[in-house]
């Protein structure tokens, strides 16, 4: 054939792709951005081919010199993209060839694109999942500091978004500090997901070459290798779990942009976000929105689509390597990218937003909300507990018929609904009071939550420490 194609696979074509499917297949615009990781995984094998004698040690030196130049012409920007590269493996061994010579034809030596892209994408999940914890932690040491400036103001608790308890807003506020450590531990276990290395499957049933693949574990910096050559290649679990990871974390950040949401409307009034993190409208003068919650709330359903997009994708595929794969990149980029701009959205909209501490409490206090404290007392005087709630159920409504609440509640308003009522029972009604009593380890009682506030951080410090040595 004069006109031979220019595949990698061309010996055994007489006809070139067409124009179309070339541009249908290919994957560099969306893996280009694992240049970093395909020249660092191509310097490893590039090495051990060189010390195992699979290529002579000038060859490896040719190579790895070679490789370097591309990494720097990709760190400089410099590296130029040559639109039939067909994906960030091609274009750097095409690069390289470039700059080598034929000898860079020698780098693909048992090796395959199928083991290539999985330790690419699993160096890749493993940083993005190191980062997100890291970008979360900074998340939870500003909730911590948001607990720890407003100790003492109470705030109604919700259930089913009717008043039920007064709490304290630090306690609130804790309770997000905790879903995200959660969130941490999801991304860790992602992390150890992807920590497995699985350079030399080759295409799927390993290769025959003398190859050496603790080196090359070494040298990436993984703590483990796969143990099966087909699994290797066909794995994309370490994505599934960093994408669920990235969506409980979604899941948690939406709920707290709902909360937000509703806190900064004129009927809650409990929080004022600051000019910077809020918009206008375009008709109304009088509008301050909180966009950056609202979106925040919204991009949660992209990383779930995320999520199930590689769900499916996955499911169904035979084994080994399946073209369809090569879906997963941009689902998994996706939910990472997203998260880490929420986290990064969120945190400055939560340190700057202004606690309506006064409004808080002049929710927290009236109302019925110390109704169970009332019970609590009757049972605490030995009255049946179901008995309690009747007798106070009872005293509310009366109150409630003549227009006032529990705070206007006098001493004979109290013996009338029981006996067992004294005196004492009418300072119980006060929301600080309410508060103070809830001393159960765990509780809103003011020293609970320092304690709580000691804990945080101390998971807090624990963290920061181990991502401070943390490296991929
Ligand atoms: N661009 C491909 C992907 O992302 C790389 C692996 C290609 N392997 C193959 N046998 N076609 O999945």
């Amino acid at each position: 054939m004069a006109d031979a194609p220019k595949t990698p696979w061309g010996g055994r074509f007489s006809k070139p792709t067409d124009e179309f499917v070339v541009e249908f297949g290919a994957s560099l615009p969306v893996d280009k951005r694992l240049a970093g990781e395909d020249v660092r995984g191509s310097i490893a094998w590039a090495k051990m081919l060189g010390e195992r004698g699979i290529v002579t040690p000038e060859e490896a030196k040719k190579l790895t010199r070679g490789l370097a130049k591309v990494r720097a012409e990709i760190e400089d920007g410099k590296f130029e993209f040559d639109p039939a590269d067909e994906d960030i493996h091609m274009a750097v061994e095409r690069r390289l060839t470039e700059i080598v010579g034929p000898v860079g034809g020698k780098l693909h030596t048992g090796r395959s694109r199928n083991d290539q892209v999985a330790v690419d994408s699993r160096m890749y999940a493993k940083r993005a999942a190191l980062e997100l914890a890291r970008a979360l932690t900074a998340l939870r040491a500003t909730l911590a500091s948001l607990a720890e400036e407003h100790l003492g103001v109470v705030m109604p608790g919700y259930t089913h978004l009717q008043r039920a308890q007064p709490v304290l807003f630090s306690h609130h506020v804790l309770a997000y500090f905790w879903m995200l450590a959660r969130d941490v531990v999801r991304l860790r276990a992602a992390f150890i997901a992807a920590d497995v290395m699985p350079l030399g499957s080759a295409a799927l049933a390993g290769t025959t070459f003398p190859i050496d693949r603790r080196a090359l574990a070494a040298e990436l910096g993984f703590g483990t290798l796969s143990e099966n050559s087909i699994d290797a290649v066909s794995d994309r679990d370490f994505l599934l779990d960093l994408a669920y990871a990235c969506s409980v974390a979604m899941l948690h950040l939406s709920r707290l942009c709902e909360e937000l949401v509703l806190w900064s409307s004129q009927e809650f009034g409990f929080v004022t976000m600051d000019d910077a993190y809020a918009t206008g409208s375009s008709i109304m003068p009088q509008k301050k929105n909180p966009d950056v919650a609202e979106l925040v709330r919204g991009k949660s359903g992209r990383v779930f689509g995320d999520l199930t997009a590689l769900l499916v994708l996955m499911k169904g595929l035979p084994l080994a390597y399946d073209k369809d794969m090569q879906e997963d990149k941009e689902a998994a980029f996706d939910a990472v990218d997203t998260l880490a701009a929420c986290v990064r959205a969120v945190d400055g909209m939560v340190a700057t937003m202004r606690v309506n501490e006064g409004v808080m409490r002049a929710a927290a206090e009236g109302g019925f909300m110390a109704a169970t404290d009332l019970a609590d007392y009757l049972a605490g005087k030995g009255v049946p507990f179901r008995e309690a709630h009747e007798v106070v159920g009872k005293l509310v409504a009366k109150l409630e018929a003549s227009d006032r609440t529990l705070a206007d509640a006098t001493i004979e308003d109290l013996k009338a609904a029981s006996e067992e009522f004294g005196e004492e029972a009418v300072a119980l009604v006060g929301a600080d009071e309410v508060v103070r009593r809830r001393q159960s380890a765990g509780g809103t009682n003011p020293d609970r939550v320092k304690q709580q506030l000691q804990a945080a951080r101390a998971t807090l410090a624990a963290d920061e420490a181990a991502f401070e040595n943390a490296a991929v």
